[in-house]
């Protein structure tokens, strides 16, 4: 078999350079928080391919209803001839969508499909054309979701022109010094500044902010947005594309708010490691579009329906709602006590079991430490634990275990966090870069 450098150089001479690609591992298999590469080392899945896997790699039960669904067909196009797995899913999750509106869904492939697809269900509904957007957000990687990410580099540099009447405000971020009032300031601003509330369609924003760097948005500015956007009749977009499914302690982190919101994404952990993405909202809303406008060839695909339905029974039979509060808990008490001892590490956070920690030098909030974050994403790897980074700087480490990991599998994970950064404090060049 190949190693992995002899497929990293295939994968180089193949793939343009635009796919980006973190690690040289050639995945051989993986069972829920674990993986193997092509040369037998094992690894331990912080990472759950980018918050995935909140059900592990190949959950038994998503792996039986989807070889029972691959007995049965594979594709016929939920466009042309339906399938009941689909439908039982949409009734599903309408009634798992937080609030007691009437709700209906649709589903799509990718995350960034769905976002796409809440813009244009809000301007049919409103008729109106502005979208409000959060600065360092990320909504996905085709244009209008380009438009509406709040992070320039890699994500939109060198791809513009963009879609017209997209505005971003700055997310509200304690530890960067930015408040819920500066936040709700800024959006009176561009009220002022740049569009009138009459002419936007719609507000949309992570409740947690995935990619920009685990930011969590308080209650109480996701309850001021559901206000603002009532005054205005601007549609609410929740995008919980990387929050959902029992990641936060919740089914959908906007549920800590206490809010409904008018349109929900959904995508990642939703079925398990298939591609499947839903837009789920108010009914009266979601009916806008006439037939036709919505949908697509592999739009809620049977296998990835199967897939989903197993992962919603996992979370609810395996109670992990519960059991991503536990190992929240377990990662930010272990991840503060090494934050004690480690001027490197800024700020621990977390809500249920996506949780963060952010790297500067010094304890110095406004001295972003991505070289160190590099460093240690790549000295955790020699270890044996897949790690993930993000954040505007490039500088915080995110957890995304698997939340069916075992209580040893994530304190051995966490114990080469802790031994990567000790040694990396010790090397005398990034120590002194870092100081
Ligand atoms: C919050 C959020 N929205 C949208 C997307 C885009 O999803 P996809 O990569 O499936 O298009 C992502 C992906 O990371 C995301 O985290």
């Amino acid at each position: 078999m190949a190693s992995n450098q002899q497929l990293q150089q295939r994968r180089d001479a193949a793939f343009a350079r635009g796919l980006g690609n973190q690690l040289p591992v050639y995945v051989e298999r993986a069972r829920n928080a674990e993986l193997w590469d092509v040369e037998g080392r094992r690894y331990i899945d912080f990472a759950g391919g980018i918050a995935v896997l909140n059900t592990g790699h190949l959950h038994p039960k998503v792996q039986a209803a989807v070889a029972k669904q691959l007995d049965a067909f594979s594709h016929t196009c939920l466009m042309i001839t339906p399938y009941e797995v689909a439908v039982e899913l949409a009734e599903r999750l309408n009634r798992l969508a937080p609030g007691h509106t009437p709700k209906k869904a649709i589903f799509v492939t990718t995350g960034a499909e769905a976002v796409e697809n809440c813009v244009k269900i809000a301007r049919a509904h409103s008729g109106r054309q502005a979208v409000i957007a959060f600065g360092g957000g990320f909504h996905g990687r085709t244009y209008m979701a380009m438009a509406l990410t709040g992070k320039v580099a890699p994500y939109k540099a060198g791809f513009g022109p963009f879609p017209a009447e997209v505005y971003h405000a700055p997310f509200p971020i304690a530890y960067h010094g930015v408040s819920v009032q500066d936040s709700l300031d800024a959006l009176e601003h561009i009220f002022k500044y740049d569009v009138e509330p009459e002419r936007v369609a719609a507000i949309i924003i992570e409740p947690v902010m995935g990619e920009g760097g685990f930011y969590i948005a308080p209650p109480e500015f996701l309850q001021a947005l559901r206000k603002l956007c009532d005054r205005h009749g601007i549609v609410l977009v929740i995008d919980e594309i990387q929050t959902g499914f029992a990641r936060t302690g919740r089914m959908f982190a906007v549920e800590h708010a206490g809010i409904e919101p008018d349109l929900m994404t959904m995508a990642k952990s939703l079925a398990g490691g298939f591609p499947l993405a839903a837009v789920v909202g108010k009914a009266d809303i979601m009916d806008s579009p006439g037939p036709g406008g919505l949908g697509g060839t592999y739009a809620g695909s049977p296998i990835a329906c199967a897939a989903a339905l197993a992962v919603l029974d996992a979370i609810e039979s395996e109670r992990l709602c519960a059991r991503a509060e536990t190992l929240g808990t377990m990662m930010v008490n272990s991840l503060r006590d090494l934050q004690r001892e480690m001027p490197a590490i800024g700020e621990v956070r977390g809500i249920g079991a996506m949780v963060a920690m952010e790297l500067v030098k010094n304890r110095d909030p406004h001295s972003p430490d991505p070289d160190l974050t590099k460093a240690l994403t790549r000295r955790a790897a020699e270890k044996g634990l897949v790690l993930l980074s993000c954040g505007l700087y490039g500088n915080v480490i995110r957890f995304l275990v698997p939340l069916t990991a075992s209580d040893a599998i994530v304190r051995e994970g966490l114990d080469i966090v802790a031994a990567s950064l000790r040694e990396l404090a010790a090397t005398p060049a990034l120590a002194a870069a870092s100081a």
